[in-house]
């Protein structure tokens, strides 16, 4: 199989099949602009994640996220990619009802938003869920470990796996989406060695967010990689951009030069008025 970055587009099938060979690269995106310059740098997947809400919107969890703002945001990221898998992040609710509910919202991602896939959090309990979406040939990507969906259950952001109990559990979930036909996992949060674990006993890749370095792939929230998150640091993210001293830098800039009068320039003004045409009666 050719790296996947000689191939254009991507696709779910490609994925699966790069599980053990080469690492995947996914990044969250939530609008066109920044969409195309993820894309157009090689990042194999996009998630259009519900943590937008967090992101963009300020809120403090992603229990806020709608059907019709998620799948919005998911059009215009698809919109902007050639190449990269766009996932869109089903939402708080959106699928834990009823199966019926579940596959008719997973489709609207597909129709209305334009992705190629959907991503669904939690493990054995929303089964009958994803076996819905997938007898309706979507392509669902799993999540386990710290699903932030059920963070008020977990009391707090907190690493998942670290006991005995509750790490069985993390695998066998993952072990039962990979089964059922999801065709990647997002492990978050959970000790690298059951990340190792999971890794070796599936049999699709796994992307990993706070779970160490064996997993298939890696994915981070795009505010945190690029710098536009000040306040918020997790241990796991790594900063590979100061955007949010470049912006400040810029707005502060445009206001020293509005205020002292050097914007705009001359050249940047439109001149020469035409004489007002005749009336003719
Ligand atoms: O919503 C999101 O951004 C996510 C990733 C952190 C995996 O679910």
């Amino acid at each position: 199989m050719p790296a996947l970055s000689e191939i254009s587009p991507l696709t779910v099938p490609l994925l699966v099949a790069a599980k053990g060979g080469e690492k995947i690269a996914m990044l969250t995106a939530y609008d066109a602009p920044s969409a195309a310059l993820l894309d157009a740098a090689g990042v194999d997947v996009l998630l259009v994640g519900d943590s937008v809400e967090m992101a963009v919107y300020g809120e403090a969890n992603t229990l806020s996220a709608t059907m019709d703002s998620m799948v919005r945001h998911t059009r215009a990221v698809s919109h902007a990619v050639k190449r990269a898998v766009v996932v869109g992040d089903m939402p708080f609710l959106s699928f834990q009802t009823d199966p019926g509910r579940a596959v008719e919202n997973a489709g609207r991602f597909l129709a209305e938003g334009g992705c190629a896939a959907v991503k669904v959090e939690g493990g054995s309990r929303i089964l009958p869920a994803v076996e819905a979406i997938l007898a309706a040939d979507i392509p669902v990507m799993g999540h386990v470990g710290l699903t932030p969906q059920s963070y008020r259950k977990f009391g707090g952001f907190k690493v998942q796996g670290r006991e005995a109990d509750s790490a069985r559990q993390i695998r066998d979930d993952a072990q039962a989406l990979a089964q059922a036909g999801c065709f990647a996992i997002v492990l978050e949060c959970v000790p690298d060695s059951l990340a190792v674990e999971i890794t070796r006993e599936i049999a699709i890749p796994t992307l990993g967010i706070g779970a160490g370095a064996a997993c298939d792939g890696q994915v981070l929230v795009f505010h945190d990689v690029v710098g536009l998150t000040r306040d918020l640091r997790p241990k796991f993210v790594r900063r590979y951009a100061d955007l949010a001293s470049v912006i400040e830098g810029a707005a502060r800039a445009f206001t020293q030069d509005v205020k002292s009068g050097a914007f705009p320039s001359k050249e940047e003004s439109f001149t020469g008025v035409k004489p007002a045409l005749r009336r003719v009666h």
